[in-house]
């Protein structure tokens, strides 16, 4: 897989793409990560990347003309179209299905905006497809699409190894994981709860099923909500 990620701020990237899981699926060819500077797309003096908005109102608005002479170039770059995505609050929120989708492509383009937001001509003229991390709002595109690119990554076939599999975790099934431990049997008055320890695995798997509910119930009722609506 490719990912391009066109910012204002390269560098942020390095450290985050820099460790672990990450960095081992770099360095083993499963994805490619590409930065672009969208100001290296600027043709005045100033380097001008955004300007005021019409109708007035505070902050300032990310110019169309270096970001399609960015992601033009960008695209030219390979022959796979990829899938493009801009990072804004006002997107569709991003979540485990999401990401499922976006581990199966062969190339994500990635736009991330700053100031208060990118002109519309950008979305309407790129057709790319807004993505929200969830609801708040960041200083900039580029901390969603790390963590997007982290969630994405760590899917692809073979990044993760054999001890850190992705089948039974989280949201996999539509809730929140068990809880787990390991050793020592007691830690500060705190034991093990004993069906761990009895190798009855049927037992295991029904107990850990429970708190799996449990747990979704208690702090994402709203999880357990849609998987009604699903049956
Ligand atoms: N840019 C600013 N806030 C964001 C968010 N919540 N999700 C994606 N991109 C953003």
């Amino acid at each position: 897989m490719r990912i391009d990620i066109l910012t204002l701020f390269p560098d942020m990237f390095a450290s985050p793409f820099d460790f672990s899981i990450l960095k081992r699926a770099q360095t083993n060819g499963l994805v490619e990560i590409v930065l672009s500077n969208i100001r290296d797309f600027t043709q005045d003096s100033y380097r001008k990347v955004d300007d005021k908005p019409y109708g007035g109102g505070s902050g300032m608005v990310m110019l169309c003309k270096p970001m399609f002479d960015c992601l033009e170039s960008v695209q030219k770059q390979d022959a796979r179209k990829g899938r493009l995505i801009v990072l804004t609050p006002q997107g569709k929120k991003f979540d485990q299905q999401m990401a499922k989708e976006f581990a199966a492509e062969e190339r994500l383009i990635f736009i991330a905006g700053r100031y208060e937001g990118l002109d519309e001509r950008i979305i309407i003229g790129s057709g790319a497809e807004q993505v929200s991390i969830g609801d708040y709002v960041l200083t900039g595109g580029e901390l969603a699409a790390m963590v997007i690119v982290d969630a994405v990554v760590r899917l692809l076939p073979g990044a993760l190894g054999d001890d850190e599999s992705s089948a039974d975790e989280s949201f996999s099934d539509g809730l929140l994981e068990y809880p787990q431990y390991t050793r020592p049997e007691v830690f500060r008055d705190m034991k093990v709860p004993d069906v761990l320890l009895s190798g009855n695995h049927a037992e295991i798997e029904k107990w850990r099923r429970q708190q799996a509910i449990e747990r979704t119930k208690k702090n994402r009722p709203d999880l357990l909500n849609k998987l009604k609506n699903e049956d």
